[in-house]
């Protein structure tokens, strides 16, 4: 019998009755699975050149395959190829499209495979450009970070812990702190894709298959750098989407913690960036608003994935071996969470790039009205001999009674600093300087102007080699 597009997918000759139209809608994933077709005509493609390679099928029936797989691509991309749910899923929709196309050898393309290492073949094909193109945006993210930091040197900000104003910072070392997270994001990706490049193809339905492929031909051709050793792991194992979605998830955390600082200096309170028209949004009632919707969506949308690394996780934990149809449901988590990173990659390198204006000189005035020179204090008084805790607590005594009168560090006078501590000299005023202050801090990996330059150069060299 030939299956048309229109008619419900049919089993083997043990079944006598089809399947109740609402139970087709629920275990049909065509809905979804889609997205995996071009994927799944390369695997498909690459099946069939092995069956012909090892004698299995003719060489012109192998071509023929090849060339109808290669049709239905041109139809897909010309949007003709649109089965609907009783296809059941893009596998079956393919097969049967073949079918129609090539005739009856069409019916051959599935010897010695089954859709549990074929749909395993379609995710990892899949799985793979996503990362290759998400590394990529990693590096645009990163790239514009880097030219931000670069203008910003000599900014400063405050910088701050538990949300309180602790030590000045060069604004080029904050975004750098970014630049760095995302450079682990993209080598943690460069460590996943090697786990992810293995190829299950060949594994059958579950113990290998009677006829004589060859496992090795097929994952080359798809560039997989080896096959599965063993069958049932090969059909079974997801523990490779798992770990993307756990990257994705860290990607998430880092995008959603830089748009929780530009929502925050956005804030009339903070007053540290302004909003471009071209990434904000306004109220419908208050029309003095700029919302900075952008972060707000990015920091939102995080938790979509990793609700999806939960529910993989969960997906997987009770199932016996081999291929269970709950795998099915790992698609979906998965689409969703490579959607969401490459939508929010892309928005947040907007909103860096173009989004937002660091307010500068309102930056470089911040930094001097308030206390976040005291632990210069100390260390000053440190480095002339007296005790570091000794001087941490005159430090403090200071700040309590410049607080109550209303004064700064940078107002005493030098008889109230010698009143406190004979060490201290004219040179303190330099010392506390912001400037001073941030410049000082030259430790490796510090906030010190030689420091970052230095960073900058290393994270340039870095992304010249990519
Ligand atoms: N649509 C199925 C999935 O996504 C393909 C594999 C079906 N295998 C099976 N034994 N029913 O998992």
């Amino acid at each position: 019998m030939v299956n048309t597009s229109s008619q419900p997918q049919t089993w083997s000759q043990r079944f006598e009755s089809a399947l109740h139209p609402a139970i087709a809608r629920f275990n049909a994933s065509i809905g979804f699975d889609i997205e995996l077709i071009e994927y799944d005509l390369t695997g498909s493609q690459a099946h069939a050149n092995m069956l012909a390679h090892t004698g299995i099928l003719s060489v012109e029936e192998g071509e023929k395959l090849i060339e109808g797989l290669e049709q239905i691509r041109q139809e897909y991309r010309r949007g003709e190829f649109n089965p609907g749910v009783e296809a059941e899923d893009v596998h079956f929709a393919v097969e049967r499209r073949l079918t129609e196309l090539v005739g009856d050898i069409g019916k051959k393309l599935h010897t010695a495979r089954s859709r549990n290492d074929q749909v395993g073949t379609d995710t990892r094909l899949y799985l793979r450009d996503q990362i290759t193109h998400i590394r990529q945006q990693l590096r645009d993210f990163q790239t514009v970070m880097l030219t931000l930091a670069e203008q910003n040197i000599e900014t400063l900000i405050p910088g701050y812990t538990h949300l309180q104003r602790a030590q000045p910072l060069s604004l080029a070392h904050h975004l750098l702190a970014y630049v760095e997270m995302t450079q682990r994001d993209w080598e943690r990706l460069g460590d996943v894709y090697k786990r992810v490049n293995i190829s299950p193809l060949g594994c059958g339905a579950l113990a290998g298959t009677t006829f004589p492929i060859d496992r090795h031909y097929s994952a080359q051709l798809l560039n997989f750098d080896k096959p599965y050793a063993n069958s049932l792991d090969g059909v079974s194992d997801r523990d490779f989407a798992i770990e993307f979605l756990c990257a994705a998830s860290l990607i998430m955390v880092h995008l959603s913690r830089l748009a929780e600082e530009v929502i925050l200096w956005a804030s009339e309170e903070f007053s540290f960036v302004t909003l471009k028209d071209s990434c904000s949004t306004g109220s419908s009632i208050m029309p003095q608003k700029k919302n900075p919707d952008v972060p707000e969506l990015v920091r939102g949308k995080t938790g979509r994935v990793f609700g999806h690394l939960q529910a993989l996780l969960v997906l997987m934990k009770g199932l016996p071996l081999a291929y269970n149809k709950d795998l099915q449901e790992d698609k979906e988590a998965l689409f969703d969470s490579v959607k969401t990173v490459r939508a929010c990659l892309e928005a947040m390198t907007i909103l860096m790039q173009e989004g937002l204006e660091f307010r500068t000189t309102r930056l470089n005035e911040a930094v001097a009205e308030d206390f976040s020179n005291a632990t210069d204090v100390a260390d000053y008084l440190a480095a002339k001999g007296v005790p570091f805790r000794e001087a941490y607590n005159l430090v403090g005594k200071v700040v309590k009674t410049s607080l109550s009168a209303g004064k700064l560090l940078k107002d005493l006078t030098l008889d109230e600093w010698q009143a406190l501590h004979p060490a201290f000299a004219a040179d303190i005023y330099e010392a506390i300087a912001p400037r001073q202050v941030v410049s000082a801090r030259n430790s490796y990996g510090g906030t010190g102007f030689e420091q970052i330059k230095q960073a900058l150069a290393a994270a340039k060299q870095r992304l010249n080699e990519s």
